[in-house]
């Protein structure tokens, strides 16, 4: 098990919160980061946009607990920043922590590179990409990362990716997973558009959650 999911484990039998919980805190926290930092990638990203209601507080840690909460943060980061471009080290770890929780489960990250490579590139099949139900974004990882992988930041600039979970948490981790790589390693997608809705009854009709267009998509709207 990783040093991030013991101590997470640890952390949460101190402070009597599901594992869970204080994971996807982690990525509330990265979110609001990515959100309220847009300026400062704003040369890959000229035009972010985010559902402001959707930036939520972190409440419920005593003070002392806060510092264990940034410790966790920053060896998340770690992980994060140590991956190859577009590698999911996260969704793993986090379908430890949801066993037995609602039935969910993610698709585990050797699958979902085996699909990505079985597929092919977004260049080979298209660049037009969307994951209904994307859950911590494993699918989507694993294009994006294969993408890559075979045409470097190039072939990721033509991506143009909607993405949609109805369990806002998790749509978040999905939206941090790709927003961070594609930041950290300057490979911006031509376009990512996330919902956080029910596919099956407003899809159409909710308005995005995050939404962000790199230049290439910027002028071709122009
Ligand atoms: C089995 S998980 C798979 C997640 C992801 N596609 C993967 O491969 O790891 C199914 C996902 O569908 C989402 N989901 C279920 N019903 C949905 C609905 N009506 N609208 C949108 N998403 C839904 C769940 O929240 C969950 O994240």
């Amino acid at each position: 098990m990783s040093n991030l999911l013991k101590n997470t484990n640890a952390f949460a039998d101190h402070c009597g919160l599901p594992a869970r919980h204080i994971f996807d805190d982690l990525f509330t926290l990265l979110y609001s980061h990515i959100c309220a930092g847009k300026k400062e990638y704003q040369h890959l990203y000229p035009a972010v946009s985010y559902d402001a209601r959707k930036v939520q507080p972190l409440d419920g840690y005593r003070d002392a607990d806060r510092d264990e909460l940034m410790r966790l943060l920053v060896m998340l980061i770690a992980e994060l920043d140590n991956a190859v471009p577009f590698e999911d080290v996260v969704t793993d770890k986090y379908g430890t922590l949801l066993q037995g929780d609602s039935g969910q489960f993610m698709t585990p990250t050797p699958l979902s590179n085996a699909v990505s490579e079985f597929l092919g590139s977004a260049r080979e099949g298209g660049n037009k990409r969307a994951e209904p139900s994307c859950g911590t974004g494993a699918l989507v990882m694993g294009d994006l990362r294969h993408t890559y992988a075979v045409g470097g930041k190039d072939a990721v600039s033509h991506v143009d990716y909607s993405i949609n979970d109805l369990d806002q948490r998790l749509v978040r981790i999905a939206t941090v997973q790709v927003m961070y790589h594609s930041i950290r390693h300057e490979a911006p997608l031509k376009r990512l558009v996330v919902h956080n809705a029910d596919l099956i009854r407003n899809y159409d009709t909710s308005p995005p959650f995050f939404a962000a267009t790199s230049w290439r998509g910027v002028l071709e709207i122009i």
